[in-house]
């Protein structure tokens, strides 16, 4: 049955109980909500109706307190008789997303809690990570998310500390991180922005799935990645990704314009690098119609200065015209970066994601996060691509992008566990949105 016709419907005889009150422990920072205690004649009906009206469920309220954190609706523990459906669904994950109630977020949840990432069978929990100034709002978007009756979200929690949060997280959208302020210097963001990885590092190392996946994608993301793997040495390198699948759309969609086709009709799409202005969207290896872009395009010129430099600074001009940055754009490539993970990548094709260097067959340097082509067998793992041609034009951008990459690194040594910073960044190279 398809899940447009799955209606779940709440009856509450009493609705008190969807009231909560918030225990703020100031010692440590940490907020929890509970439920009011239960009147003891109160009984929540809860059934699933497919064409066809099915009797309604009793549902167990008896010791909601059974589940440790949760939001409203979803600390009802309760067996949804959706009989046929549920049997076919898969076991729950749990997803942790951070800065879950920016506009990024505002975005994505929805489209996760829908199905529309990781599959029409499969249930999910969602872990919201938010700061003490953001708590109201997380309440507000979890109400919302409570509203909105999606059969396959089955767990709601929220919460500021990351240790509680991220409890078994099978997957970590780390999306929360500070913007530039005014004045401040890139090496500043780099030190703020990157203790908030470091800890959210040691809390996904201390409580997440060893086999968590973990997609940054607060700025600076390359290095803010390298620093939570780092900071999380008992969960594999390789399953932290630096989101670039932006970058690798919007370069999908100048080369579209250009050539007159629809975007679909572009693959083969490499970023390399840093999430910055230095990154190399590659058109050398792009195919359009698996054609080779360069024997679509001909304009050399436009190929190397202006779609290069498009592509590297679209997150800027947007910010200019919308007065923020992207925001359902980015939350869409989180989709499609998840989704490119968990669903095996087309034959001959690939993906761009930034991932751990460590035993790269294209020569760059090892132990930072650079924008590679990977391919994924669906499991939610990848390989790199090896057979991509690199020339003369490609190799010394991507120099520059890995110079700024290694100059990062040393800038948050003092985060990554290697010594003492070095800030000698080349220049003061820009995040896609600060030019
Ligand atoms: C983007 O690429 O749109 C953002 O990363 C821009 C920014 O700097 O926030």
């Amino acid at each position: 049955m398809a899940l447009a016709d799955l209606h779940t419907k709440i009856d509450l005889q009493n609705s008190s109980q969807l009231s909560y009150v918030s225990t703020r422990l100031s010692y440590n920072h940490r907020i929890s909500l509970r439920p009011l205690p239960q009147p003891h004649n109160s009984r929540i009906c809860c059934s699933v109706t497919s064409k066809e009206v099915q009797a309604p469920v009793t549902v167990n309220t008896e010791e909601p307190k059974k589940k440790p954190d949760c939001y409203g609706i979803f600390c009802l523990t309760y067996d949804l008789m959706a009989g046929e459906e549920t049997k076919s669904w898969k076991k729950l994950i749990n997803i942790a997303i951070s800065g879950a109630a920016g506009m990024i977020s505002n975005h994505l949840l929805f489209k996760l809690a829908s199905g529309e990432v990781f599959g029409p069978d499969q249930p999910i929990a969602l872990k919201l990570l938010g700061s003490e100034r953001s708590f109201e709002a997380l309440e507000g978007v979890a109400m919302e998310l409570e509203d909105s009756l999606f059969p396959l979200l089955r767990e709601v929690s929220i919460g500021i500390d990351a240790y509680e949060v991220f409890q078994d997280a099978d997957w970590a959208l780390l999306i929360g991180a500070k913007p530039r302020g005014p004045g401040m210097e890139r090496a500043d963001l780099l030190d703020i922005n990157g203790q908030i990885f470091a800890e959210q590092g040691k809390a996904l190392n201390a409580v997440a799935s060893r086999n968590v996946k973990v997609i940054v994608v607060g700025n600076p993301c390359n290095t803010n990645a390298l620093i939570c793997l780092k900071n999380a040495p008992d969960i594999p390198a390789k399953n932290f990704h630096a989101l670039t699948r932006l970058d690798e759309n919007r370069a999908k969609c100048q080369l579209a314009l250009k050539a007159g086709v629809f975007y679909d009709k572009v693959s083969n799409v490499t970023i390399w690098g840093n999430h910055s202005t230095t990154q190399v969207p590659d058109f050398l290896n792009a195919k359009i119609n698996g054609i080779p872009v360069k024997e679509v395009i001909k304009d050399t010129k436009w190929l190397e200065e202006e779609f290069t430099e498009m592509v590297q600074k679209r997150g800027g001009v947007l910010i200019k015209k919308w007065g923020r940055s992207s925001a359902a754009s980015t939350a869409v490539s989180v989709v499609d970066a998840i989704r490119s993970l968990v669903t095996p990548t087309p034959e001959g094709d690939w993906i761009s994601s930034g991932v751990y260097t460590a035993g790269n067959p294209y020569g760059i340097a090892e132990d930072i996060v650079f924008s590679m082509p990977c391919r994924s067998k669906g499991d939610g793992d990848y390989e790199l691509v090896k057979d991509v041609i690199i020339d003369d034009y490609l190799r010394s951008r991507i120099k520059m992008t890995e110079a700024e990459l290694l100059a990062e690194k040393r800038c948050v040594a003092h985060l990554t566990g290697e010594g003492i910073a070095v800030c000698d960044l080349p220049g003061d190279t820009m995040l896609p949105g600060e030019m």
